[in-house]
């Protein structure tokens, strides 16, 4: 099928070069002329694991173009995937103005039956406006499909690839019909549903995966206080099927470009359809006291004094295997400690260029490599999920530093192992008040 995506940012670059990896002729749109320039020279501007090859042989072969002009390509195409930005504007309502504008120039330039599929997260409605908009200019057959995306980045194009479910929101038959096409050649199950249900089911598992973090960072304070370990708590609350393992890693919270956006939207949302939602308003002030908690614990640490203290940061991602620092946690705890006087140090793998950009005006040393970083330092705090810092030389660490204290914000490793390397352990809900430094 010919499928024309617009928007490369994450989703339309992700999404548009796996559909044409599995066969279909992919044209991607942006405005950003010189964006498109260099995706035509191979040039990702996104760092993602696997991606920028997939691309590559994609465009090699001729399945996978680039375009700034969506009416130059639109005659030729059955199907338009709309994989715009919708950021939260300040009162926390999803901005939509970049589908809006989208729909528009659908509109003007459509001459024949497509499929319109909408992939940016929108509000419950968006797509009876899309439809609404493009009505107002073509009064031809169309139809507004909307077909959440569910990628994580780090692993983007394998949960393309192999994903839990395909929701379809479609609404009449051929427009289903088209989508079910469309993603033929994926595995996993293909949900056929209402525009409304596909658009609140994309918001809803943000919202339900958020929860579950926030959960068992409440869980976690609890096995502070009780003397519980929160790695043994979650691991024998998942092994019942009805909850299931996963996402349910206590750490300084959840960040990113999705979950603080989208579950403030849908708090927003419940908002405008006159429903209070609750547990949602206490998932978000959880998260954000998670981060504030940690930072008070190493304040604890040095009696409340930081001043001059040098604090080595491992981390600066939101999460591990990405560059994005979007509402990261951990760009907030460097922020905190700066704040407070310390001599802040910190490495990340892929994401120091966009945290130097957020915390401009922040005296932060940005190390070379993770010895560097945790050199001389009176404490060492591990603020991203990156799988390397599980592999670094812990003995190197324990002989770099000025203090063997090691405040473990992700819970990376089991207690003894640093010990064994004579490191102070602190982590998150586990062994007492002060995580492991009791036992
Ligand atoms: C999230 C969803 O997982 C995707 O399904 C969704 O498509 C995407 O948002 C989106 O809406 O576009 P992503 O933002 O890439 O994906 O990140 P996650 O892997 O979900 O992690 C989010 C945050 O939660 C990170 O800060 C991570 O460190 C934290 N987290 C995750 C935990 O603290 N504990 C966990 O057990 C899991």
């Amino acid at each position: 099928m010919n499928i024309t995506v617009v928007g490369t940012g994450y989703v339309g670059l992700v999404s548009g070069t796996c559909l044409a990896e599995i066969g279909h002729s992919v044209t991607c749109v942006d405005i950003d002329e010189d964006k498109i320039k260099r995706l035509e020279k191979g040039e990702i501007p996104i760092f993602e694991p696997g991606l920028d090859a997939l691309v590559l042989s994609n465009v090699r072969v001729g399945r996978l173009k680039f375009t700034t002009s969506l009416p130059d390509v639109i005659d030729k195409t059955d199907v338009i995937v709309i994989a715009v930005g919708t950021p939260s504007r300040p009162d926390g309502h999803a901005d939509l103005q970049y589908v809006y504008a989208v729909a528009e120039q659908i509109g003007q330039n459509l001459k024949k039956y497509t499929a319109i599929v909408n992939k940016s997260t929108v509000p419950v409605g968006t797509g009876k406006e899309v439809e609404d908009i493009i009505r107002k200019n073509y009064s031809g057959e169309f139809s507004v499909v909307s077909c959440p995306e569910f990628l994580r980045e780090g692993s983007a194009v394998e949960d393309f690839m192999k994903p839990d479910r395909v929701v379809i929101g479609a609404r009449d038959d051929r427009a289903a019909q088209v989508l079910l096409e469309v993603f033929k050649g994926i595995r996993g199950e293909k949900l056929v549903t209402t525009v409304e249900s596909a658009e609140l089911i994309k918001y809803a598992s943000n919202a339900f995966l958020a929860t579950k973090i926030s959960f068992i960072n409440e869980i976690a304070q609890i096995c502070e206080r009780a003397g519980a370990d929160i790695e043994e708590v979650a691991y024998g609350i998942g092994l019942d099927s009805r909850i299931g393992p996963r996402f349910l890693k206590a750490g300084i919270g959840w960040g990113g470009s999705c979950f603080p956006k989208d579950v403030e939207a849908l708090d927003q949302m419940a908002g405008m359809y006159g429903y209070d939602f609750k547990l949602l308003s206490a998932v978000i002030e959880v998260n954000n006291d998670q981060r504030k908690h940690f930072v008070a614990k190493v304040m604890e640490h040095f009696e409340g004094k930081l001043t001059g203290k040098k604090i080595a940061i491992l981390g600066l991602a939101f999460k591990g295997n990405t560059d994005d620092i979007r509402e990261s946690a951990a760009v907030d705890i460097v922020r905190m400690f700066a704040e407070n006087g310390a001599d802040v140090s910190a490495f990340d793998y892929e994401a120091t260029k966009n945290a130097q950009r957020a915390l401009e005006g922040v005296a932060v040393r940005y190390a070379e490599d993770p010895y560097d970083c945790v050199n001389g330092a009176d404490v060492v705090v591990i603020a991203t999920e990156w799988p390397q810092f599980i592999e670094l030389d812990w003995a190197k660490v324990a002989r770099l530093v000025a203090n063997p204290v090691i405040f473990d914000g992700r819970n990376l490793f089991q207690p003894e192992r640093m010990r064994e390397h004579g490191l102070t352990y602190i982590s998150i809900g586990r062994n007492g008040e002060f995580g492991d430094q009791k036992s």
